[in-house]
């Protein structure tokens, strides 16, 4: 699998700043291959974004998603809308929908089976705060987060990227170190080992955690760390492809 290096915008960039962005970057990746590029702008940029993007080398992303066909929800956003754009991949359960939003392991879980369902590709962030480090809980944490957020999908685990974003490491411009990195996602790839029963050869695991185009080329050396999800450093289109091209030097 080539690695996956994704952009996650967050409520960042107008429908008008997204188009600039795009016009800037798409130019800048033109000629990149064995790397699966992904971005996620807003719900309201998505439209513009994935019509620009139809016929190059980005993939459109979503940063969130409810697991319902449609329905009475109001403000959700469901798959068959998102499909109906091209979006490839969802983000599921980022720390700021988990600790702003209050979304629970369950709920996650459901959206993760829609997203399967529909022929989204999850994925499915998880990781510990600065708390539960500090408490040892780092790998327990990770672990319940990842076999509730999986669970009933043990035969389509390949078809999910995972992210491990330690919270004390997002926004904060302090990135896991490579150890602390690999450690843990060391610790993932032996845990979807076992939960898969060895098929999970499809799924890449993403760090996540300011990382920026200084970092990108010593984190990307951790042995099980197979692409980045980067907030902060993906609003500049230059920078973002600075990191990818940092992420291809492996
Ligand atoms: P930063 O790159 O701004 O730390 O954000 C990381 C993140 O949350 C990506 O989903």
């Amino acid at each position: 699998m080539a690695y996956l290096i994704a952009a996650n915008w967050k409520m960042n960039k107008t429908v008008a700043e997204s188009i600039d962005y795009i016009k800037t970057f798409k130019e800048l990746v033109r000629d990149l291959k064995d790397v699966d590029i992904m971005i996620a702008p807003s719900f309201t940029a998505l439209s513009s974004v994935s019509s620009l993007i139809s016929d190059t080398n980005i993939n459109l992303g979503a940063q969130n998603m409810f697991y319902a066909e449609k329905g009475a929800y109001t403000g959700e956003i469901s798959p068959i809308m998102l499909k109906e754009l091209n979006v490839k991949y969802v983000i599921l359960g980022h720390s700021e929908r988990r600790h702003i939003f209050g979304e629970k392991d369950e709920l996650i879980n459901k959206k993760v089976h829609a997203a399967i369902e529909f022929g989204l590709r999850p994925i499915l962030c998880v990781g510990e705060t600065l708390e539960e480090r500090e408490l040892g809980k780092t790998k327990s944490v990770v672990e319940r987060q990842i076999r509730s957020g999986i669970a009933g999908l043990e035969k389509e685990v390949s078809s999910i990227d995972i992210a491990y974003e330690p919270v004390w490491a997002i926004g904060t411009g302090v990135n896991a170190t490579v150890e602390q990195a690999q450690e843990v996602h060391q610790f993932i790839r032996n845990l979807i080992h076992d939960i898969s029963k060895g098929n999970d050869k499809g799924t890449r695991i993403l760090y996540g955690g300011s990382v920026n185009e200084k970092n990108a080329s010593e984190l990307i050396k951790a042995k099980d760390v197979e692409g980045f999800l980067v907030g902060t450093a993906s609003l500049d289109p230059k920078k973002f492809y600075e990191i990818i091209l940092k992420s291809m030097e492996v």
